[in-house]
């Protein structure tokens, strides 16, 4: 190891070889936003067909949630021991099972067990993407490659819808109607096997992720990777990954993460705060109940959907401003200046709803606040965009060191899928009682958020993975 060839100092690798690399890990990510947004499509005709009560449909919609948190739990173990393009694999055959399992579902328990069944290719998918992305990237470009992550979920989201639309356009005018075979909803399922098939080839195509090589051991092949994708000094990396990495053993175990007065290692807890908050604010009740707040502002279902498109296309746009910013400025200050916003946009609606009157039990927005409510909610996913939303998986892949990335990604990917549950599936019961309360509420963990930052976050832009401690 200390014979270091004079050529392996410094370095220089095109951007462009690495950027098709981590993209191909990303696309882990489109299935993650397709998948979590196909069913807003299906919904209806799934109540109709399995004639399902609201508490039945609700677990329909929101049991793949509990499938995200457990692939998400195990993805961390399997990729330390058998390695990242492996999980990769396994979610994009996780993928496949499920659409076909969705598409021909024969009832709502199957149904039900068949979206399970892609959550845990989504919560892999979302543990792999961004460690293998981290540790394929060259410091300086790590946020930007780290964030196509987030591109292609939001990009997936908006396919998902486009996919529904423009199969209910073929096949007439609703989900229930019949296609070759087949009534729509279906086949908004099966669509998924497509970029399922195509992320499990391309999978295949890159290389193993080199601070994986080394913990196995594998010098050789971990120094064609570092000098092929991630550059720099190749011999001291090597080195400096060999030291972060001793004594890990083969066998992953979560004891690794324990620590600390409060049972795990401090960095785990701020993982896990991060992604809590991620979710406790709200984002994804904008996204699965977006016709809930657009017609309260007084738009029809057919609005409703297209308002639902253009804040898709907004959360794409401002992903790809997030892309330009985050390795110039930091991911702390794109967290804090995002839950500054999102806490002022979320403090509007809020008072909004609160204030609406209130007619046979849903809120009427009139006069100017039917549009302030419009406004508040696309600048919060505007402030979400550039900020929380590729910021919190860029940081989860690269604040933990070598030896418990994977695992305390895990920790904090399962803890951040448990608290979508939390939040979508007790929306409806505190929309019931008032949206002011259910955005009071939202409001208040930004307000957490903003704190959260200035106190526990670190900056990550620029550093080595090497220099990340527990
Ligand atoms: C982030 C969140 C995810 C959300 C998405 C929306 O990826 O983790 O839950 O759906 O952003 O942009």
């Amino acid at each position: 190891m200390s014979s270091a060839p004079e050529s392996t100092a410094n370095v220089s690798v095109p951007i462009r070889r690495v950027v098709l690399v981590a993209a191909t890990a990303a696309l882990g990510g489109f299935l993650f936003g397709f998948d979590t947004a196909v069913i807003n499509g299906a919904v209806s005709a799934i109540q109709q067909e399995f004639e399902l009560g609201d508490a039945a449909l609700g677990f329909a919609v929101s049991s793949a949630l509990i499938g995200c948190a457990i692939g998400a739990w195990f993805a961390g173990r399997i990729a330390d021991r058998y390695g990242r393009i492996r999980v990769m694999v396994i979610a994009a055959i996780l993928f496949v099972v499920s659409a076909v399992g969705c598409g021909l579902a024969i009832g709502v328990y199957d149904l039900s067990f068949w979206r399970i069944v892609g959550g845990l290719g989504v919560g892999a998918a979302s543990v792999i993407a961004p460690a293998y992305i981290a540790e394929v990237s060259p410091p300086a470009h790590r946020g930007r490659l780290g964030s196509l992550q987030q591109l292609a979920i939001v990009t997936g989201i908006f396919v998902a819808l486009l996919t529904a639309a423009v199969i209910v356009a073929i096949a007439g005018s609703s989900t229930t109607e019949w296609l070759l075979g087949l009534q729509a909803w279906r086949w908004m399922f099966l669509a998924e096997i497509v970029p399922a098939v195509v992320y499990g080839l391309l999978a295949l195509t890159i290389p193993e992720s080199p601070r994986f090589l080394v913990a196995r051991g594998e010098l050789k092949r971990a120094r064609e990777v570092l000098t092929r994708y991630v550059g720099g000094d190749i011999e001291k990396t090597t080195t400096d990954i060999i030291k972060t990495v001793e004594g890990k053993s083969d066998r992953p175990r979560f004891s690794i993460l324990r620590g600390g007065k409060f049972g795990l290692l401090p960095i785990v807890w701020i993982g896990i705060g991060l992604s809590v908050l991620q979710q406790f604010t709200g984002i994804n009740v904008i996204f699965y109940y977006s016709s809930t707040l657009w017609q309260a502002v007084g738009f029809t279902e057919q609005d409703s959907l297209t308002i639902t498109v253009i804040t898709s296309v907004t959360n794409i746009v401002t992903t790809i401003v997030a892309i330009m910013l985050i390795d110039k400025v930091g991911r702390k200050p794109l967290l804090l200046v995002g839950a500054i916003g999102q806490f002022a946009c979320l403090l509007v609606l809020a008072i909004v709803f609160a204030t609406a009157t209130v007619v046979d039990g849903s809120p009427v927005l009139e006069g100017a606040a039917g549009p302030i409510a419009l406004v508040a909610a696309n600048l919060y996913v505007v402030f979400f965009g550039v900020s929380w939303g590729p910021v919190v998986w860029v940081m989860l892949g690269e604040m933990f060191s070598n030896k418990i990335r994977a695992l305390a990604l895990s920790v904090a990917a399962a803890a951040q899928w448990g608290a979508n549950f939390v939040i979508s599936t007790t929306f409806p019961a505190l929309a019931s009682v008032g949206l002011g309360l259910a955005y009071g509420v939202y409001t208040f963990f930004a307000f957490v958020a903003i704190f959260f930052v200035l106190r526990f976050i670190k900056e990550t832009k620029g550093r080595t993975l090497e220099s990340m401690t527990d």
